[in-house]
């Protein structure tokens, strides 16, 4: 009945906040939706959660201890302090730039040449866990994509050595949306789930993520 007792699972969730200055930023569409229906679930099932979000509008799944962060940089630093995890499923639509300068005080109008934002990469919080030597049995990362979706989560999944990618085709209504489609890949084989809610898909996920562990340390 409580599949993930005794289990640690280590989410993230919701978009970043990049600031730009004190009143500013850059940031996406995502809704939380998806990694906190599965934090849910997870806790539902029995394990131990911490849930790492960024700036979302969601309540706090029962059970669940939760560290609200904004942004790229706050998120993997509150992600190795979650470490050790026997599973980490990382939802996160995590900024892949923030702007290089932080402006103290507010960025004024003046003449009629706008700033230029100068952009820098963030550090991949997915590809960080997965190198670390306190890497989890089993770590799950996300793929949206609007094109190729299997063919491009494949090659995800190996250039940021995880275990199984998560790949929604985002070229409907899936961001803040309240159903998802999605397809499993693992090494040897994907799985296409037909659309259903992102509760289901947690519910789903967090059975498959339960038997998994139970092959890997029983
Ligand atoms: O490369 P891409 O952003 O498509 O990879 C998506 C996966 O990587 C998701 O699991 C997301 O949470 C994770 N990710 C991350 N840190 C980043 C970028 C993506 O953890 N900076």
């Amino acid at each position: 009945k409580r599949p993930l007792y005794g289990k640690h699972l280590l989410i993230t969730a919701g978009p970043t906040h990049e600031p730009i200055d004190p009143v500013r930023y850059l940031a996406n569409r995502s809704s939380g939706r998806q990694g906190f229906a599965i934090a849910a679930a997870a806790a539902a099932a029995g394990a131990k959660v911490t849930l790492v979000a960024g700036p979302v509008n969601l309540a706090t799944p029962a059970g669940v201890d939760r560290v609200d962060v904004e942004s790229a940089e706050a998120m993997s630093a509150a992600v190795k302090d979650a470490l050790p995890a026997d599973c980490a499923v990382m939802v996160a639509a995590v900024s892949d730039w923030r702007p290089r300068d932080y402006h103290e005080e507010k960025i004024k109008k003046r003449g009629n040449a706008p700033p230029a934002l100068m952009l820098t990469e963030n550090p991949d919080i997915l590809a960080m866990v997965s190198a670390s030597s306190k890497r989890p049995d089993l770590l799950i990362g996300f793929a949206a994509e609007t094109e190729n979706v299997v063919e491009n989560a494949r090659k995800k999944r190996k250039s940021k050595g995880v275990d199984w990618i998560v790949a929604n085709d985002v070229s409907g209504d899936v961001m803040g949306g309240t159903d998802n489609k999605v397809h499993i890949v693992r090494e040897r084989k994907v799985e296409n789930w037909e659309e259903m809610s992102k509760m289901d898909v947690a519910w789903k996920l967090i059975q498959a993520i339960a038997d998994q562990l139970e092959k890997v340390n029983g």
